[in-house]
């Protein structure tokens, strides 16, 4: 079956293999795994569970960046959110990881919010609507635990003074033709969405400019994103500046399945939000979660459970960093020892241990909103 990918719509069936084809995007090697673990290692910290399971499965060159963290030299991350809305499960896939990345490289991030964006191609939101997701998403994002000294965020619309004559420079090297291909965009295309990806380009090199020298810049993401960085690689360097390094995830599939083609979006209604309560987590993996279990307890036991397909396992490979216990708990479902409504017991205790502290830490940072939102402010 065929594919819809691009940052506005992922529809289909991710054949990633197919993907990295057609994105022309690297596959992590174990080569390359054993680089970022020997970094890790020296920093104490593990080779990240999303990386050993192949989650984070894609690169633009990476290597090329781990040599320049290697030679010493100064680099940073950078990440973003696009504010249409509560952040969800899905959007917490590579804010997990950038936190380890952070971590890694002791590296300063800058986090994009892309209020302009979602104002321009969502029809149903308003400025208004967007600017008040925006402040929420930044202190749910902020709550995972990003080190808030060396963490910049970018608000298009705020920040646009800043980002505008970088966004030029960009765009005038963009052709119309060059998106519609890479987009998929058409003659009703509002004109602003047809200039967007500039500004999407603009942190992978906007601590060049402040700083005034080139500096690697390495962006986590999922795949949907891709074709925004390809468009940004062919022109940086015209402009002077490296091309920025690129890590990439596959999706956290949807409630409904890997077969139900979609992965966890905003637009789905039964996505599990950051701000859900204890209650309605269990409430949506009871109800919603595809099951890859037998009809009856008996069966069950008899033939035993399809981890492959089964949500509440598939979701345990993203968040349970464990690997003897994810081990365990797939040999047990497969058994049948361990029945459906107990694996989706295991994945709500684990969501809701995640969630918890997310939101402890978000409370702790509320009164400190208008400091993190200003945090890029005291850069130029
Ligand atoms: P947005 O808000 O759509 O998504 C935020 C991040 O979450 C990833 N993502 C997912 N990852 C795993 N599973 C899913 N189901 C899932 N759904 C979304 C996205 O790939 C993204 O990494 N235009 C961007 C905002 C942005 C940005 C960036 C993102 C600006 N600059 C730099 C990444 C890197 C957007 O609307 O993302």
């Amino acid at each position: 079956m065929d594919y819809n990918l691009t940052p506005w719509e992922a529809k289909g069936n991710f054949d990633y293999e197919r993907i990295i084809k057609d994105f022309g995007i690297s596959r992590i090697d174990a080569k390359l795994l054993n680089r970022i673990e020997v970094a890790a290692k020296k920093k104490g910290l593990p080779l990240h569970h999303m990386l050993r399971r192949g989650i984070f499965f894609a690169h633009r060159d990476i290597g090329w960046f781990l040599d320049e963290f290697g030679k010493g030299n100064d680099v940073f991350l950078y990440t973003g959110r696009g504010p249409s809305g509560k952040v969800h499960l899905g959007h917490l896939v590579p804010l997990l990881f950038t936190k380890y990345l952070q971590d890694l490289f002791g590296a300063e991030l800058y986090l994009q919010f892309t209020d302009d964006e979602k104002f321009l191609f969502k029809k149903e939101l308003s400025l208004e609507d967007v600017r008040k997701y925006t402040e929420d998403n930044i202190l749910d994002t902020m709550a995972i635990g990003f080190d808030l000294k060396k963490t910049k965020i970018i608000i298009d619309t705020k920040h646009a003074g800043l980002l505008y004559p970088e966004a030029i420079r960009v765009a005038k090297k963009i052709t119309f033709s060059t998106v519609k291909a890479s987009f998929g965009f058409d003659n009703e295309t509002n004109i602003g969405s047809i200039f967007f990806t500039a500004m999407q380009a603009v942190p992978a090199f906007l601590p060049s400019v402040l700083k005034k020298r080139n500096i690697p810049c390495l962006i986590p993401h999922a795949v949907d994103q891709d074709p925004h960085f390809r468009v940004t690689r062919d022109i940086l360097p015209k402009l002077g500046y490296y091309k920025p390094a690129s890590i990439q995830c596959m999706f956290l599939p949807s409630l409904l399945g890997v077969e139900s083609e979609s992965k966890m979006s905003s637009s789905i209604d039964n996505g599990i939000y950051l701000s859900d309560d204890e209650k309605a987590v269990r409430k949506k993996i009871n109800k919603y979660a595809f099951s890859g279990g037998q009809a009856t307890v008996d069966e069950h036991r008899k033939k035993g459970g399809n981890p492959e397909v089964d949500i509440p396992y598939i979701w345990l490979t993203f968040f349970e960093e464990d690997d003897n216990k994810l081990k365990k708990i797939h040999d047990d479902y497969k058994s049948g020892k361990l029945l459906s409504g107990e694996i989706k017991k295991i994945i709500a205790d684990k969501l809701v241990f995640i969630l918890n502290e997310i939101k402890e830490r978000k409370e702790k940072l509320r009164h400190k909103l208008k400091e993190i939102m200003g945090s890029l402010d005291k850069s130029f």
